[in-house]
């Protein structure tokens, strides 16, 4: 080849139209990372809601007939008080594990967000996450578009990691759970009144919630921030765009 046509070969429109056409594959092959991430958060959440019912209506039934048999048994029994006492052992321990199995199968998958929806199911999850970790949750949604499942299901599993991560690390009183759209996109934002982090340690920390937040969020070309200093509270805010791409 000689210098002539090798400057014919690199002058600027082919650059710009190699450079193009490297930039639609590049686009390309994110989108197709995308959509096979999102099939397979799909199949996980469809194996969730396989194994939540499969706790609720085996296991969880089969320990409702155990705790009813064994209340019969408490019956016909003769008047023993060491035996009575061992009977209501064992059936506390039957309640215990049956609220213990109910709770599970809700969390890893809850029916509410199936048969409710997302606005129910973020309700809920306040609810109950307040309940057991003493918190005083406020949800506030604004009306939203028609959501898909996918995404429905993303902000609900934002919303329980943020909140998990309240409940353990915060030491907060009051919750605040948004949930708004903003110039084209979903904005969901949990805000606490805790103890707050350093947001570069927290993000590099390893623990797979924040992580796990931002990588679900990138498959919907979202982002994830978090805003807080020590003492002053945190704010984790998701913004998911919802032309999807
Ligand atoms: N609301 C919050 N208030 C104070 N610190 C927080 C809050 N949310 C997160 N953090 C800090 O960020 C760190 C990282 O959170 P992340 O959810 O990624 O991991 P983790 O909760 O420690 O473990 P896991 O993998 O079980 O979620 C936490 O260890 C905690 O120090
Ligand atoms: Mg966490």
């Amino acid at each position: 080849m000689s210098g002539k046509d090798l400057d014919r070969d690199l002058s600027l429109p082919v650059i710009r139209e190699q450079y193009q056409r490297l930039l639609q594959r590049l686009e390309a092959n994110e989108r197709e990372f995308r959509r096979l991430g999102r099939s397979v958060l799909r199949v996980q959440e469809d194996e969730r809601r396989r194994l939540a019912r499969e706790l609720h209506d085996g296991i969880g039934q089969n320990l409702t007939a155990l705790k009813h048999r064994l209340t019969q048994l408490g019956d016909g029994l003769p008047v023993d008080p060491a035996l009575r006492a061992q009977l209501e052992a064992a059936i506390a321990l039957c309640n215990d594990t049956l609220d213990d199995t109910r709770e599970l199968s809700r969390l890893l998958r809850p029916p509410i967000l199936d048969d409710l929806g997302l606005e129910s199911a973020l309700q809920w999850l306040a609810r109950s996450q307040g309940e057991a970790s003493q918190l005083s949750i406020t949800v506030e949604m604004e009306s939203l578009p028609a959501l898909d499942d996918d995404l429905q299901t993303l902000v609900f599993r934002i919303a329980q990691e943020a909140l998990n991560n309240v409940a353990r690390h915060a030491q907060a009183s009051n919750v605040l759970v948004r949930l708004v759209v903003r110039s084209g996109s979903l904005q969901l934002q949990v805000v606490d009144d805790g103890r707050g982090c350093d947001p570069e340690t927290a993000l590099r920390s390893g623990g797979s919630g924040l992580g796990g937040m931002r990588e679900r969020l990138r498959l919907h070309g979202g982002r994830l921030d978090l805003h807080s200093s020590p003492g002053n509270g945190a704010r984790i805010r998701a913004v998911i765009p919802l032309d999807g791409d």
